[in-house]
């Protein structure tokens, strides 16, 4: 994060960031549209309608709007911070972005490409909301002169093609994560108000109700499918579990000034949110990750040790640098995989799927 090289200072450090595809940076997906079109909700139409009744009285409709004193707020607060954490933030910022802007894109085309009435519907709600949320960041960008070009990211991100099943998996639990991460930062300012550093975090709550609800609305899909949640697929769900928990750490420890300006340590922090995380989850995956083996911790240590060495060589380049950042990958893999072996729990299916964010 020293290198100014990784540092956001214009309008095209910030673009560069937000199209460049890492092992650590949101992705955009696209995905079996058909087979997206063949989804069949029935089997638990009245939850489903329920929910679909919350996306269309959208009680979000007239949350993602600034006041005047925002940009000023804004601008005075950061100006204040020190470099380290400026540049954490931005990060912070561009990334938010591209991942809420991922979802949008995403569920824009699926809706564009089904004639599931449900499927169609329920994506167009979110993405109504990933499309406030992406523009509500945009304009945080803007206040520093950092804007980014929607379209322009849009036309020329690399896409991965995932199975929709895999996107069920991976989007699940994103938009879950999400919450878990936003409400405990926004439950954090509430008990240090003097902490906060930018005005957005005042939005976080009712933000991340409607990541709740996208979460609720792929349990929904998953438990009218339990064939996605059997035999070979719990090793995917396996998989994602920790793939998107293992990311998590080694990102928030990778740039631990921003959690440590809000007062929060990144490894509490971290496992704060795979506790909230893994209490959702139970409405839906039969295994869980166990958070608590005590290997678990170590080995995401280790894991990061990985990260920092491997970038360490791809920050040297040159022959010895090339070397070094592979064999710390393949280290890396290797600490991944013994990290999957570790015993998961058991989880038995609850009756009723949908939860409430309560947390
Ligand atoms: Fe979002
Ligand atoms: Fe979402």
């Amino acid at each position: 994060m020293h290198n100014a090289s990784h540092e956001i200072n214009s309008v095209e450090d910030a673009a560069r960031k937000a199209v460049t595809d890492n092992l650590f940076a949101p992705r955009f997906y696209t995905t079996d549209f058909a087979a997206m079109d063949r989804l069949n909700v029935e089997p638990v139409r009245a939850e489903w309608d329920a929910m679909m009744a919350e996306y269309e009285g959208d009680n979000n409709h007239d949350h993602f709007q600034r006041d005047a004193a925002f940009a000023d707020e804004a601008r005075e607060l950061f100006a204040k911070l020190p470099h380290e954490l400026q540049q954490e933030f931005l990060d912070f910022l561009v990334s938010s972005l591209t991942s809420e802007f991922s979802g949008c894109v995403l569920y824009n085309e699926i809706k564009r490409n089904v004639s599931n009435p449900d499927i169609r519907q329920l994506m167009e709600y979110m993405a109504r909301d990933e499309s406030r949320h992406a523009g509500f960041i945009n304009s945080s960008l803007k206040d520093y002169g950092l804007g980014i070009d929607l379209g322009n990211l849009k036309r020329s991100k690399h896409y991965t093609y995932f199975k929709p099943k895999y996107i069920m998996y991976a989007t699940y639990l994103s938009e879950k994560i999400g919450y878990a991460r936003y409400i405990r930062i926004f439950r954090q300012f509430e008990q240090y108000p003097e902490r906060r550093f930018h005005p957005i975090f005042r939005w976080f709550q009712r933000w991340c109700n409607d990541e709740f609800r996208h979460g609720e609305s792929f349990a929904l899909i998953m438990r009218a499918h339990p064939e996605l949640l059997r035999g070979g697929n719990v090793l995917w769900i396996r998989f994602f579990l920790l793939a998107v928990y293992a990311t998590m750490y080694v990102r928030d420890h990778t740039r631990p000034a921003l959690k440590q300006a809000m007062g929060l340590e990144p490894t509490e922090y971290d496992f704060e949110v795979f506790r909230i995380c893994n209490e959702i989850t139970k409405q839906v995956f039969p295994v869980l990750l166990d958070i608590d083996h005590p290997a678990f911790h170590a080995n995401l240590e280790r894991l990061f040790h990985c990260s920092q060495k491997a970038d360490e060589g791809k920050q040297a380049g040159g022959l010895f640098g090339s070397l070094k950042r592979a064999a710390w990958s393949v280290a890396g893999a290797a600490v991944f995989v013994r990290m999957y072996f570790i015993p998961v729990k058991q989880n038995e299916l609850p009756q009723q799927t949908r939860m409430q964010p309560s947390w």
